[in-house]
């Protein structure tokens, strides 16, 4: 399957999963995709539901997809763009980079955004209390070569396409305002932060949070898909036989090579929980079983699913 990448990066994006999404999501009978946290948008740019509501809380992002809809922003924009502020970038070795960043901390620009997103550290998305971008530089002056360029704008008008040929909905807010706009013929796509993961101003979550969003998708009757991790060497995400145990699970297994060496090989377990039967999904129940009593975690057959995909996790 043929993955299209936003242009937009965020530390949560979902690209690597997006198959299995997929492949799930295709299983259910649906008339409307809906996404109160989404994010890069990555998962409803390749499911490609023929009608879709994608909300975040974070309104640099909708402001960006609204203005790839209203062909405010175009590919060909987006490469001018690049170009002059590229070259600026390398001439400043560097500098230009907080020029921007201080410029999009006043006028919310979604082209500097989208600059912002592509040539700071880590292609991470953070902000500080007071709203404000604080990622540091990637500190590659010439980030914005012809070949990035050129990436960056392929993407811009894939996304733009897709946008196009679809019917989608980009709004400006909190998943309690989302929840309150779902009914019995939606499929909802839940994919929020983790809880403690990191505080960020647009970004943090609660366990107060998780269970609002377990009661407002019982509440609206709706058929839903949330994304959410299973354990990793160290620790069980415990939410999911408390919050969420009435539901069925399928989890998926990565391997992250810890500072890129072999030896420090670890695997994480994704996890799809839902209230209507996905692909090799199990109860809540047979899981925890599972976990007691030291049997495997995966869900899926392994015979019939690719080779876990291998991630390296920068340090
Ligand atoms: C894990 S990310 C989603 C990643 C997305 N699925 C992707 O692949 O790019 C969580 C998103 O939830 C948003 N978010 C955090 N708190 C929120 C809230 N209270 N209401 C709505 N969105 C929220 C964040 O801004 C972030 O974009």
């Amino acid at each position: 399957m043929k993955i299209f990448v936003p242009p937009i990066k965020s530390q949560g994006i979902k690209t690597k999963l997006v198959e299995w999404i997929k492949s799930n999501a295709e299983q259910v009978d649906y008339d409307r995709w809906v996404e109160p946290f989404m994010g890069t948008g990555v998962v409803a740019f390749n499911v490609r539901p023929k009608r879709a509501l994608l909300c975040d809380s974070n309104p640099h992002i909708i402001k960006f997809y609204n203005s790839l809809k209203s062909k405010e922003i175009t590919s060909k924009i987006v490469k001018k763009y690049l170009i002059k502020e590229g070259e600026q970038l390398l001439a400043s070795e560097g500098k230009h980079y907080y020029e921007i960043r201080n410029r999009f901390n006043e006028n919310g620009s979604s082209l500097d955004f989208l600059f912002l997103s592509r040539s700071c550290f880590n292609g991470m998305m953070r902000f500080n209390k007071k709203g404000g971008y604080n990622v540091p530089f990637c500190k590659k002056p010439n980030r914005f070569a012809q070949a990035l360029v050129t990436k960056i704008t392929n993407q811009v008008e894939n996304i733009s396409q897709i946008i196009e040929k679809g019917d989608f909905e980009f709004k400006n807010l909190d998943f309690k305002e989302t929840l309150k706009n779902i009914d019995s013929k939606d499929l909802v796509y839940c994919d929020p932060p983790y809880i403690g993961r990191h505080v960020d101003y647009f970004d943090s979550w609660s366990e107060e949070e998780e269970i609002f969003l377990r009661d407002g998708l019982i509440d609206a009757n709706a058929k839903f898909i949330l994304s959410t991790w299973l354990s990793n060497k160290y620790r069980t995400n415990d939410y999911i036989f408390s919050v969420w145990k009435e539901y069925s699970i399928s989890t998926k297994e990565h391997f992250y090579h810890v500072g890129g060496k072999e030896s420090n090989r670890n695997a994480v377990y994704e996890a799809l929980l839902s209230n209507v039967k996905l692909n090799d999904s199990i109860s809540n129940k047979v899981m925890q079983s599972r976990i007691n009593t030291n049997q495997s975690q995966l869900t899926s057959n392994q015979n019939k699913t690719t080779l876990p995909e291998q991630l390296s996790l920068k340090l």
